[in-house]
């Protein structure tokens, strides 16, 4: 045991059937936090985005063998949520529940061993960091190395996407992507992902407002604003494309200072969307005005948080800036130069 196989999904169920409770190791997997950088709103309808890995938040999840239970007896303690019960307990259609249940059908499994999984996680709840996703992220993780099987990034973000559905209704697939693959990403929905490369090592301050925000909603008044103003709302999501597509192109050179004026004008566009709020333009004007390169929100937006670029001098002034204007929690992140 110990040793995490690639096997095709028939000879799965057939290892997973030969294991011995009694002598399976546990597992600890973690999955990091994300943040939308450029693109929200515009990416639900085919413009691109781009989304980071916060590692400086991250779900955690401990796997352990309940040897004497009998098969798909899961003990899933998760006291973040709220839950400390049997996987059979939980209501189907909640993410948890439906998580296991695909972990069973993808690996055509007649049953899972009896488990006890722990689960916590640093990852603010509903403020637009991927919490949901990386909860699932890393249960995939653990569970499939604790049943010895392997998912490629890729089919990880495909299994956690099905689930994502259960959270978000119609998610653009943003978050499993880059949540799965720990590399900034751009992303058009419904078209293969890629990588992006950075030329400058970057920090972030994200800071956490005080109201949740709620992505469906918002989403769905977005959706009402396009019906309502189909030729205003269209050209600001383009107007939003054009600045991610040029994003992309600074992050890899390395441009601090082109990249703060776009995340500026991208905000712009987010208040003519009418996804801002009173409270998320004091937190931004509270950064710019301490020194930020750039600020905007993050997210789905009408609370939630929002994101700055900062420089290592002015990181203290930006910081106490933001708690003074009502941040509830700031989070560092840095982004590291990679190819
Ligand atoms: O708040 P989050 O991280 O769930 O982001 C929502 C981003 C939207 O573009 C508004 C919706 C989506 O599914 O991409």
């Amino acid at each position: 045991m110990g040793i995490v196989r690639n096997l095709c999904v028939l000879c799965a169920s057939t290892f997973v059937e030969s294991l011995d409770p009694s002598e399976m190791p546990g597992t600890a997997s973690k999955a990091f936090g994300k943040i939308i950088l450029f693109g929200e709103h515009a990416v639900v309808y085919g413009q691109p985005a781009i989304a980071i890995p916060v590692t400086e938040v991250q779900a955690n999840v401990t796997v352990r063998a309940l040897p004497g239970r009998n098969g798909n007896e899961i003990h899933i303690v998760a006291r973040d949520i709220g839950i400390d019960g049997w996987w059979k307990e939980l209501p189907s259609n909640s993410p948890l529940a439906a998580t296991f249940a695909l972990i069973k059908n993808h690996f055509k499994l007649d049953h899972l061993p009896a488990m006890e999984v722990n689960i916590s996680s640093t990852i603010p709840l509903a403020a637009g960091m991927g919490s949901g996703a990386a909860i699932t992220t890393a249960v995939f993780r653990a569970v499939t190395s604790f049943l010895g099987l392997k998912l490629d990034n890729t089919q990880l973000s495909g299994l956690v996407f099905e689930i994502e559905r259960l959270y978000h209704g119609h998610p653009s697939g943003i978050d499993n992507t880059v949540i799965a693959q720990e590399r900034p990403v751009y992303f058009i929905k419904g078209h293969p992902f890629k990588l992006i490369s950075v030329g400058r090592q970057m920090i972030f301050l994200i800071a956490v407002s005080s109201k949740a925000s709620r992505t469906i909603e918002v989403v769905e008044e977005v959706k009402n604003h396009l019906q309502r103003s189909p030729e205003r709302i269209r050209s600001i999501l383009e107007s939003i494309g054009e600045i991610t597509r040029h994003a992309k192109d600074l992050l890899s050179e390395g441009d601090t200072e082109g990249l703060g004026r776009l995340m500026d004008q991208n905000q712009v566009l987010l208040q003519e969307l009418g996804v801002s709020s009173n409270e998320l333009d004091d937190l931004i004007t509270a950064a710019r005005m301490s020194g930020a390169k750039g600020a905007k929100l993050s997210g789905a937006g009408k609370g939630g948080n929002i994101i700055a670029l900062c420089d290592e001098p002015h990181e203290r002034k930006i910081r106490a800036a933001l708690a003074d204007a009502g941040a509830v929690s700031v989070i560092k992140t840095i982004l590291k130069v990679c190819a």
